[in-house]
């Protein structure tokens, strides 16, 4: 009798053992999972990143690539991972993303995937009107999980759906809809978080990124209803992206920008300045006013993100590296504008100044 009270209570110690062994190995095994990738991946100052866009052809010219890596901790391409422009018969043109993804690889540089769903003609599959359903969602989710795989160990964050809104605050995403018979934004961020946790980089982060939505009104309203909604219909947003393309004539106040900010943040959001940059054509300045202008635009850009958003507030990217090579000097005709951090030589402007110190002193995230 006492020898099997004594077995049973053997039984009893074995399996209480055997049970608390499985559940405290259930997290080990899932970290173990986790380390691997985020070992490789590529950290950033204080975890809050400043990022640049980076045009692929000006890799290679003069001071370009020093510059990148020299002053910021992030890289977006700029039109590297766009449909349209790579989109070749026998599959997706990478060489300009991987070129990019090298220099972010080399430098320990993050890097930002921007983008995968745009209404916009470089955001489009070609032919996709001709696509069936079948045939769209496979070239999609296909091409997302390329994307992520290609790309898993240096992303920080993934512009999944760019521009959803049109200037009124409706959704338009009827190419993408059509084409997939299917609710895109679902597709889109299932397809690219499940990609992503299968290589144990759940840290990085999903956004829906929008231009004009930084003041309070009707589209910001739309956002951030938007947001909410998938959010409640459990797709895996993480992260709203602000684009930020402003003038010294016409930017939102630091008290609305903190307003906007705060409003997603206390929903949960993280909350990514994601294409600032500040044209200094001016009706009313003087040059040097401009440049004083940009630079205390730029500040409260970033004050009011780290003050609206807190922790929240991940990341801040200027679209383009230097003066020289930013979109809106390239590619608006006839202006000589220099919207950027850097000037033409690559050196900091008092618009970088303003801001970097304040991205130095934010606490760690
Ligand atoms: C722009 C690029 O900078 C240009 O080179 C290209 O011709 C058009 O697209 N919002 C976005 C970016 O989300 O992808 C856009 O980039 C700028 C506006």
């Amino acid at each position: 009798m006492v020898l099997v009270r004594f077995a049973f209570l053997v039984a009893v110690f074995v399996a209480a053992f055997v049970i608390t062994k499985v559940q405290a190995d259930e997290p080990a095994v899932r970290l173990a999972t986790v380390e691997a990738p985020r070992a490789a991946a590529v950290p950033h100052r204080n975890g809050m990143f400043l990022g640049a866009a980076v045009h692929g052809p000006a890799l290679d010219a003069r001071g370009y690539r020093a510059a990148l890596v020299q002053h910021f901790t992030a890289v977006t391409p700029e039109n590297g991972l766009k449909l349209a422009p790579h989109w070749r018969p026998g599959g997706f043109d990478w060489s300009e993303a991987d070129a990019i993804a090298k220099v972010a690889r080399d430098g320990g540089l993050g890097m930002r995937l921007h983008t995968l769903v745009w209404e916009q003609p470089d955001g489009l599959l070609p032919g996709m009107a001709q696509l069936s359903p079948e045939t769209c969602r496979a070239r999609l989710t296909d091409h997302i999980r390329a994307t992520m795989d290609r790309y898993a160990d240096v992303a920080v964050s993934v512009d999944v759906v760019n521009e959803p809104l049109n200037h009124r605050g409706a959704v338009t995403m009827t190419r993408w809809t059509k084409c997939l018979d299917a609710d895109v934004f679902d597709l889109a961020f299932r397809t690219a978080r499940a990609a992503l946790d299968a290589r144990g980089r759940y840290d990085v982060a999903l956004a829906i990124n929008e231009f004009g939505t930084l003041s309070p009104g009707p589209k910001t309203d739309a956002l951030w209803r938007l947001v909410r909604d998938l959010r409640a219909r459990g797709v895996p947003v993480d992260t709203v992206g602000f684009q930020a393309h402003l003038t010294v004539d016409d930017a939102p106040t630091r008290a609305q920008l903190v307003a906007t900010f705060r409003r997603f943040a206390d929903e949960g959001f993280k909350v990514e300045v994601t294409e600032l940059d500040v044209s200094v054509a001016s009706r009313r300045l003087s040059p040097a006013a401009a440049l004083a202008r940009q630079a205390q635009i730029a500040e409260d850009v970033v004050s009011a993100c780290l003050e609206g958003a807190g922790a929240r507030c991940a990341g801040v990217t200027t679209w383009g590296v230097t003066d020289a090579w930013a979109w809106r000097r390239r590619e608006v005709p006839g202006t000589r504008d220099t919207p950027v951090l850097l000037d033409e030589d690559g050196r900091p402007k008092p618009m970088y100044n303003a801001i970097s110190g304040l991205l130095a002193a934010a606490s760690p995230r």
